[in-house]
């Protein structure tokens, strides 16, 4: 039962100001539970809980014991840490509970934490809770893979935000209050929904919307310049909570949002999406993502990062150990594969953007890099929005490609009559995404000689005149190889430099 009352604006205020003074920040928060983001210790949060006992007794330490490792503590231990007014105001939200009655205990009815610079309730998660049987369990806000979900969500101002599929409305709420003019979350749980609502007051959100309903139907007829969604995805034999519940092939949501962009993506607007995805013989996700789009798909571009690919056999396997099953379940998922022509299972971050340029549309797909992020992705769609302008080609021209550094070429000699003879050359990186890309000779010649020191003309020129790039290779047939290779993140041009690799977090000693 969901005792989380919306209470009024006082009492609201009366907890926020109160977590405020008492430092109760993400830092200071992961500080004492040591870890670096609250999303690390979801899965091992009674171990980081454990770690807390240890530690010197203290306001956070209270705050931290009850309101997130879902401790019940004795009345007079909470009394002394936390001041009457906040305590009152609490217990009028139900934030906290006696532990039962007449009780001398006190429990928090919900974990509530803080991310970035706000607070955020969703449902306790310890031992005893288990998420699965709910079937509107509410998704923590600390969940790893809305962690993930957040990192890839480009933060340039936008007008309207709309969070579909929106859970605590974390990603609304965090955008209405660094980014976005106004935004909208919307999630069809009723439990889901009041979170939101009860998040967006105790932050005191007021350019943010939380309403309940099916994808668009609450905000039909409105347009965005954002849409955003982390949705359920798991295909699923049976039904599932509907956290996770996708479908037969786990698109049945995604699929419906990629469906209702052409009514409600301005033009110019973009939609991320991170989920997991199917592909079928000679259908690649994103090219099933054009025929979602309809008649107007030629208004859209489209890019996809492919953060996982795995095969249905492997799906199965994983899919059965997790739920402990037999090999008669794993047979199940191999034929509700095969009859769904499933080839892959894919997951990864979709970028949709309803076109405002020049030129025709794009649909360009790379492989994640291992520390690959959000500035990647949006790289590569920059590039490419710059690229579709014919123009472009020439321009490139006049630019001076520099081969990028942890590129390299990998060059095959096969036996020819006496001797060997270089015969497939490969381009590999591992930065801006995971690339491997064959090439013919003259382009192999080519980026052995880009240095920046030259023009992409000058390059033409001389590699004609010495014979290693071939006489018949027009300039525009140049120009394009050459867009190839920056798109790839194997030559840089100025202007359009790939972001630098994240470094590696320093170990703690
Ligand atoms: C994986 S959770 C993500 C929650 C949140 N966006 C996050 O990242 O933490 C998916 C959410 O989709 C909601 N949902 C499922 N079907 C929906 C639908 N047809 N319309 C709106 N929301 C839906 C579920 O209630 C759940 O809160």
């Amino acid at each position: 039962m969901l005792t989380l009352r919306l209470g009024n604006p006082d009492q609201f205020a009366a907890v926020r100001d109160y977590l405020v003074r008492a430092g109760y920040t993400e830092q200071a928060v992961c500080r004492k539970l040591g870890v670096d983001g609250l999303h690390e210790c979801f899965k091992q949060l009674l171990d980081c809980a454990a770690r807390l006992q240890t530690a010197a007794p203290s306001t956070l330490k209270v705050l931290v014991q009850l309101l997130i490792a879902g401790k019940s503590l004795p009345r007079a231990e909470v009394a002394r840490a936390i001041p009457r007014a906040a305590l009152d105001a609490m217990n009028a939200l139900g934030i906290l509970s006696a532990h039962s009655a007449h009780s001398r205990h006190i429990v928090s009815a919900v974990a509530l934490y803080p991310v970035q610079r706000l607070f955020f309730a969703s449902e306790r998660w310890n031992a005893t809770s288990s998420p699965d049987e709910a079937t509107d369990h509410v998704f923590s806000a600390v969940n790893p893979l809305t962690h993930e979900f957040l990192e890839l969500l480009p933060q340039d101002p936008c007008n309207k935000f709309l969070d579909l599929c929106s859970g605590t409305a974390i990603a609304a709420l965090l955008a209405a209050k660094l980014y976005a003019r106004h935004s909208w979350a919307v999630d069809i749980a009723s439990r889901a929904t009041r979170f939101g609502e009860f998040n967006r007051r105790l932050n005191a959100v007021e350019n943010a919307t939380v309403t309940r309903g099916d994808l668009y139907q609450p905000v039909k007829g409105m347009k965005f310049d954002r849409i955003v969604a982390h949705t359920p995805y798991a295909p699923s034999l049976k039904r599932r909570p509907l956290y996770a519940h996708g479908g037969l092939d786990g698109e049945l949501i995604t699929r419906a949002i990629i469906q209702g962009l052409p009514r409600h993506l301005a033009p110019g607007g973009r939609f991320y999406c991170l989920a997991a995805n199917v592909e079928r013989e000679g259908e690649p996700y994103e090219q099933r993502v054009r025929q979602f789009l309809g008649a107007r798909q030629s208004d859209f571009d489209i890019v996809y990062i492919d953060a996982k690919t795995q095969g249905p056999l492997q799906f199965a396997y994983r899919a059965t150990r997790h739920a402990k099953g037999t090999w008669d379940d794993m047979d199940k998922w191999v034929e509700h594969f095969e009859k769904l022509k499933i080839k892959n299972l894919v997951y990864g971050l979709l970028i949709v953007q309803s076109r405002n340029s020049k030129g025709a549309s794009f649909t360009v797909r790379r492989k994640k890099a291992e520390n690959g992020a959000i500035a990647e992705a949006e790289w590569l769609r920059t590039w490419e929005s710059a690229w579709a302008d014919p123009t472009r080609r020439e321009q490139i021209l006049a630019l001076r490609p520099l081969a990028s550094q942890g590129a390299e070429l990998h060059v095959v000699h096969a036996r020819q009559n006496s001797g060997l003879s270089p015969s497939k050359f490969t381009l590999t990186s591992n930065h801006p995404f995971t690339v491997k890309y064959e090439c013919s000779a003259w382009v192999a010649a080519l980026f052995e000689r880009c240095d920046g020191k030259f023009t992409a003309l000058e390059y033409f020129e001389t590699g004609k005149r010495e014979g290693w790039i071939p006489g018949d290779l027009s300039a525009p047939e140049f120009s394009t190889s050459l867009g190839e290779l920056v798109a790839r993140g194997l030559l840089e041009v100025e202007g359009f430099q790939p972001p630098r690799p994240k470094t590696l977090k320093p170990q703690s000693p």
